[in-house]
C-alpha cells in the first residue's frame, strides 16, 4: 500500500543552520523543512533522477541535455580522464562535505521563444564522518545536492528557474529531514523574500519528498553498511587513521587528483580493511592479524592506501602498471613496497609471452596468507576473484568501471533499476560466486557513490579449492565470460612507455 502523501513543511525563513559548513554571510538561507521518513539513499535516487528529468518540476522545462556526469564518465582514474568536465562548470567547496559526483547540464525551456536555455551545475556531497558523528552511533552521512546556475544577475536567468545564484537540498539522517537553502543573488529582498521564492521552493521540496515517498513502497534496499565491520570499530579506526596521516597527505599532495577525494575514501577503506583482517586472520586480536597477513594492493595508483596500511604496521606491497609522483613523497617505508609491474594473470593463455619484453610482470600467484586488494582496479577487477581461487587467497574488491576479462569495458551488461554500477557489481559478484567463492557485500562508509565492497573470504564449495577441479572451475568461467582475448595487449596500453626499461 503506498504511504498516503501528507505535505506538512515547516517554514524556515532564513531561520536556523542550513548546511552546516555554510556560512550565513556567503547568503544561503534555510527556506523549508519536512520530515523525511525513508533513508538517505531514496533522497538520493530521487535527486539523480531529478536532475535528468527536471521537466518533472516544470511544465515550462522541456528537458536537461546531461553535458556531463562524472558517475558515467569513467574518469575514476582522474590522470586519465577522458570525458573532460565541461569549462564553464562551476565548483563549490563545502567543508566537512566531500565531492562524490558532479553534473553539468543545459536546462532546455518549452518554449524557446519565450526562455533561454539555461546551464546549471549540479554537485552531490556526502559528509565526512566526523568526531560527532561517530559518537552517535546511529548515524548516516548527510546528503547535500547543490544546484548552481550559471548566472550573476537575476535578469539572466529564465523565468522558469527561480532567481537565486544555487539551491541546496540537504538530508539530514539524525533528525530525519530534508530541507532546502538557497543562496540568494545579490539585491534579493529578504525581509520579507519574495512571495515567488518561497512558492518555488516549498514546490521544489515537494516533489522530492512526494516523489522519495512513492518510491520507497517496493524499494529494495541494496545498500547495506557494517555488516562485516561493526560501525563503531569502523568510526573510531576511521578517526583514528584521519588524526594520523590525512594533515601530512593533503600537505604533501604533489598529483593533480583532488586529495580530498582519495585521501578520505584510503581511509576509510584502510580502517575498513583493519577490522576485516582483525577478524579474519587474528580471530579479534590486532597484533595476532597484523603478524599473520600480507597484503597486496593490485593497482594501486597514487600508493595512499598501501602507504596508510604499511604505516599502520600491516605487511604487504602494492604495484601499478604506472608509476605515480605521490610514490616519490609516502617515506621510506612505502619507497620500498610500492613497485611498477603489469599483472597479466597466470591463466591466460601466452601470459608468460610478455616476460622479456622490458615490463616487470606480476602473474597473479601469491601466497596462502597473502589477501588481494583491488580497490577502483579498472582492466583487473574481474579477475581478483580468479586469481584468489587459483591462489587460495582472501580478497577484497570495490568495483568502479566496468571492465570485462578481456579488459575491454563491459558491454553487455544486464542493467536493472539499480544503474549501470549495481549491475557490474552484480556481475563480478555472480562471476566469484562462479568460481567457487561465497561473495559477502558491504557499503563502506565512505565518500564515495562506488562504494561497494566484494569480498571473498570463504569458498562455497570445498572442491573447488586449489587444485585442479578449481582450475577447471575457473577457466570454465573465463569461457563463459567470453575469454580473456585482448587483455595482454590493453595492459601493455595501460603500462605505456612508463613501465619498459625495468
Ligand atoms: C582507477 S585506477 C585506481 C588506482 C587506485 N587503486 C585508487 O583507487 O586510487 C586503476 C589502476 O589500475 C592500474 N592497472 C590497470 N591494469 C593494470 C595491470 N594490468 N597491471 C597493473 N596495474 C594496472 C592502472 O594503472 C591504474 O592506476
Amino acid at each position: 500500500m503506498p504511504s498516503a502523501f501528507q505535505w506538512k513543511p515547516e517554514p524556515l525563513d532564513g531561520q536556523g543552520a542550513p548546511f552546516t559548513p555554510v556560512k550565513i554571510e556567503e547568503g544561503w538561507l534555510p527556506i523549508i523543512k519536512h520530515e523525511a521518513n525513508y533513508p538517505v539513499e531514496i533522497f538520493e535516487l530521487i535527486l539523480g533522477e531529478l536532475v535528468y528529468h527536471p521537466e518533472r518540476n516544470s511544465t515550462s522545462i522541456l528537458r536537461a541535455d546531461i553535458l556531463y556526469d562524472s558517475s558515467t564518465s569513467d574518469d575514476d582514474d582522474d590522470d586519465n580522464a577522458d570525458t573532460p568536465i565541461p569549462s564553464q562548470s562551476k565548483t563549490y567547496e563545502v567543508e566537512d562535505y566531500q565531492l562524490v559526483r558532479r553534473v553539468e547540464r543545459l536546462l532546455l525551456p518549452r518554449n524557446p521563444n519565450i526562455d533561454k536555455p539555461l546551464a546549471q551545475t549540479c554537485l552531490f556531497y556526502r559528509s565526512i564522518p566526523s568526531a560527532a558523528a561517530a559518537a552517535d552511533d546511529d548515524q548516516d552521512p548527510a546528503s547535500l545536492v547543490i544546484y548552481l546556475p550559471h548566472v550573476n544577475r537575476a535578469e539572466d536567468v529564465p523565468f522558469y528557474h527561480p532567481p537565486v545564484a544555487g539551491l541546496g537540498f540537504l538530508y539530514t539522517p539524525s533528525s530525519r529531514t530534508i530541507s532546502l537553502s538557497l543562496l540568494l543573488l545579490p539585491d534579493t529582498p529578504t525581509n520579507p523574500l519574495p512571495t515567488r521564492l518561497t512558492r518555488t521552493a516549498d514546490a521544489l521540496l515537494r516533489t522530492i519528498h512526494k516523489h522519495s515517498l512513492g518510491r520507497q513502497n517496493g524499494y529494495q534496499k541494496r545498500v547495506h553498511h557494517d555488516l562485516l565491520v561493526p560501525r563503531s570499530l569502523f568510526q573510531d579506526t576511521y578517526l583514528t587513521l584521519k588524526s594520523r596521516h590525512a594533515k601530512h597527505l593533503f600537505e604533501n599532495w604533489v598529483e593533480r587528483t583532488d586529495p580530498k577525494k582519495h585521501v578520505f575514501e584510503d581511509l576509510g577503506i584502510a580502517a575498513f580493511l583493519g577490522g576485516l583482517w582483525t577478524e579474519i586472520y587474528g580471530r579479534g586480536d590486532l597484533a595476532s592479524a597484523k603478524e599473520r597477513v600480507r597484503f597486496v594492493d593490485v593497482g594501486c595508483g597514487n600508493g595512499v592506501l598501501t602507504h596508510i596500511l604499511l604505516e599502520e604496521g600491516w605487511r604487504g606491497y602494492g604495484f601499478d602498471a604506472r608509476r605515480r609522483k605521490t610514490w616519490a613523497v609516502l617515506g621510506e617505508t612505502a619507497q620500498a613496497n610500492l613497485r611498477e609491474a603489469i599483472l597479466i594473470p597466470h591463466l591466460i593463455p601466452g601470459a608468460s609471452e610478455v616476460e622479456g619484453e622490458g615490463f616487470e610482470v606480476e602473474d597473479g600467484r601469491w601466497e596462502g596468507d597473502t589477501f588481494i586488494i583491488g580497490n577502483h582496479a579498472d582492466e583487473l577487477t574481474p579477475w581478483i576473484p580468479l586469481l584468489g581461487a587459483t591462489s587460495s587467497c582472501a580478497w577484497v574488491v570495490i568495483p568502479c568501471c566496468p571492465h570485462a576479462l578481456s579488459g575491454a569495458k563491459h558491454a553487455t551488461l544486464k542493467v536493472g533499476e539499480g544503474g549501470r554500477y549495481h549491475a557490474y557489481v552484480d556481475w563480478v559478484e555472480d562471476v566469484a560466486t562462479r568460481a567457487g567463492w561465497e561473495v559477502e557485500r558491504e557499503a563502506l562508509r565512505i565518500p564515495s557513490t562506488r562504494n561497494i565492497a566484494l569480498v571473498g573470504r570463504r569458498r562455497w564449495r570445498k572442491e573447488l579449492d586449489v587444485g585442479e577441479e578449481g582450475a577447471v572451475a575457473v577457466e570454465r568461467v573465463i569461457g563463459e565470460e567470453g575469454g580473456a582475448g585482448g587483455f595482454v595487449e590493453s595492459a601493455r596500453k595501460v603500462g605505456g612507455s612508463g613501465v619498459r626499461g625495468h
